[in-house]
Order: structure tokens, then C-alpha cells, then sequence
């Protein structure tokens, strides 16, 4: 028999800083149970990359706003095989790997900080997410996007391991930069996302905090697979009636919160 919708895991919120390795754990969560997979972070650099395409100033709230609310983003299956995993759409222009770029990462802090410019973002979000079986990946979506998602994960790491790592994939994809810029730079973001007004960085109060700063990718994919599986197994031994599993009843991965 199908799980009874009720007992179902159809929504998965993962939030974290920058660098904890939440779109690889989102996107093999999600091909894992053969949901959608949507990293919300496209959005807000697709708006930068959109203002300094257009020669606006990235700190002019207003235009910015403007543009937010103008432009047309979409999130698309990947449609070309250069190890993309999903083909993100600015105004129809494919700009997948034009998100990435350094002049987009130092600025998109800023833009995503602009509460209009949220608010077009999370409305097209929250769209998605109702169509459920979808793991969305970002800042706020067990806050903000999903505060009824049925399992939220928050992936946390030190500072020092996450720009470890992103040093290192720089050095691979031949873009290298010296470790302390790196560390500095993921300091000014935790600083930036943590520190705005509107939706900060900051783990719901029902999720679950997963640390890997000690995991690879692996450990910290399965990890994250058995605690889906966990929370699956104690929602079906729940009442029919009740539609929320009691953590207690799970393992719960920190008990240092
Ligand atoms: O995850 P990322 O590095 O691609 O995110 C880019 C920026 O967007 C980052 O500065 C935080 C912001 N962001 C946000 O504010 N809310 C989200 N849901 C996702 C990303």
C-alpha cells in the first residue's frame, strides 16, 4: 500500500551557511527519493547577475527591487550534459554557469538581503513547494519558504572546514584563490546572512542540526538518508489522525542545541 499521505515525507527543507555542502546533500537526498531538487540561491544570484548585466547598481535597493519583480527566472532539468544538474533561465538566456561567477558571489549577499526582492523570490518558491515532493535547498525555507515542511534539516560546518572545501573545488574547477581570501569571504557571508533583517540565516526551531564538519559527502548523504528513513518509520507508527511525528521519537542527530 502506498504511504497514507499523512504519514508521508512529500516536503524537505535543508538550510545552512554557505560551503556546508547543502546542494550536494539536497541533490542526492532528492535523486535518492526521486524528488524534485530546487536550490533556492539560483534565484537571488540570478537577480544580481540580471542588475549587473543591466549596469544597476547592486546596493540601489529600489532598482534592484524593481528588477526582482521584473525579471523571469526558471529552474529547469538540465539540458545540456556539461555537469550541470539543473538549467537556470534569466529572461530565457541560459545563464547556469553565469551565476557562479566571482563578481555575482561577492554582491548576491546584499541583493538577497532586499526584503522585495524576497518576497518575489519566496512567492515563486512557495509555488513549487506546493506541489510537494520537492527537496529545496537555501537559507530560510524552514523558516520562511516551508515553515510546514515535513522534515528540516539545518547542515552546519566551522567556518574553517567550509572554506576548506570551497578552496579546494576553486583549485579544481582551475579558478584558484588563496585560502585566507576564501575564509574571509565566507566570514563577510556568514556575517551578511546571518546579521539581515529580513529572513536571516538561522535554523527553525524544529529542525534537525547536522553537523559534518567531520563527514565527506558520503557520510553526510547517508546520515541524512537514515534520519529521512527514521522520521518516515516513526510517522507511520503515529495515529492516523496526528500529521506531525514527535521528536522524541527520533534520533536526533545534536543534542548540544
Ligand atoms: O546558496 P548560495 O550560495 O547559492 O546562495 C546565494 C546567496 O543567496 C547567499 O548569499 C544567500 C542567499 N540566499 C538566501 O538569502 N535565501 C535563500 N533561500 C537562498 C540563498
Amino acid at each position: 500500500m502506498a504511504d497514507s499521505p499523512n504519514h508521508s515525507i512529500r516536503t524537505i527543507a535543508i538550510d545552512g551557511p554557505a560551503g556546508a555542502g547543502k546542494s550536494t546533500i539536497g541533490l542526492g537526498l532528492a535523486r535518492h527519493l526521486g524528488f524534485l531538487y530546487f536550490d533556492t540561491g539560483v534565484m537571488y544570484r540570478a537577480v544580481t547577475l540580471a542588475a549587473l548585466q543591466r549596469g544597476i547598481a547592486t546596493d540601489d535597493e529600489d532598482a534592484v527591487s524593481q528588477l526582482a519583480e521584473a525579471v523571469h527566472i526558471e529552474v529547469l532539468p538540465p539540458h545540456k550534459d556539461d555537469g550541470r544538474h539543473y538549467t537556470v533561465r534569466l529572461d530565457g538566456e541560459d545563464v547556469t554557469w553565469a551565476i557562479r561567477r566571482a563578481d555575482v558571489d561577492a554582491a548576491v549577499s546584499v541583493v538577497s538581503a532586499f526584503p522585495r526582492v524576497r518576497q518575489a523570490m519566496v512567492a515563486q518558491q512557495r509555488r513549487v513547494a506546493s506541489n510537494g515532493n520537492v527537496v529545496m535547498v537555501g537559507r530560510d525555507i524552514g523558516t520562511v519558504v516551508m515553515p510546514d515542511a515535513d522534515l528540516k534539516i539545518y547542515l552546519d560546518a566551522t567556518v574553517e572546514a567550509r572554506a576548506q572545501r570551497r578552496h579546494r573545488e576553486l583549485e579544481q574547477r582551475g579558478t584558484p584563490s588563496s585560502y585566507a581570501d576564501v575564509l574571509a569571504s565566507m566570514k563577510k557571508r556568514d556575517e551578511l546572512d546571518t546579521s539581515r533583517a529580513t529572513s536571516p540565516l538561522r535554523p527553525a526551531d524544529d529542525a534537525f542540526i547536522v553537523d559534518c564538519t567531520h563527514m565527506d559527502a558520503d557520510e553526510t548523504l547517508a546520515y541524512v538518508i537514515a534520519l529521512v528513513e527514521a522520521q518516515k518509520a516513526a510517522r507511520a507508527d503515529m495515529p492516523q489522525h496526528s500529521t506531525r511525528v514527535a521528536r522524541s521519537s527520533l534520533v536526533h542527530p545534536s543534542s548540544d542545541r
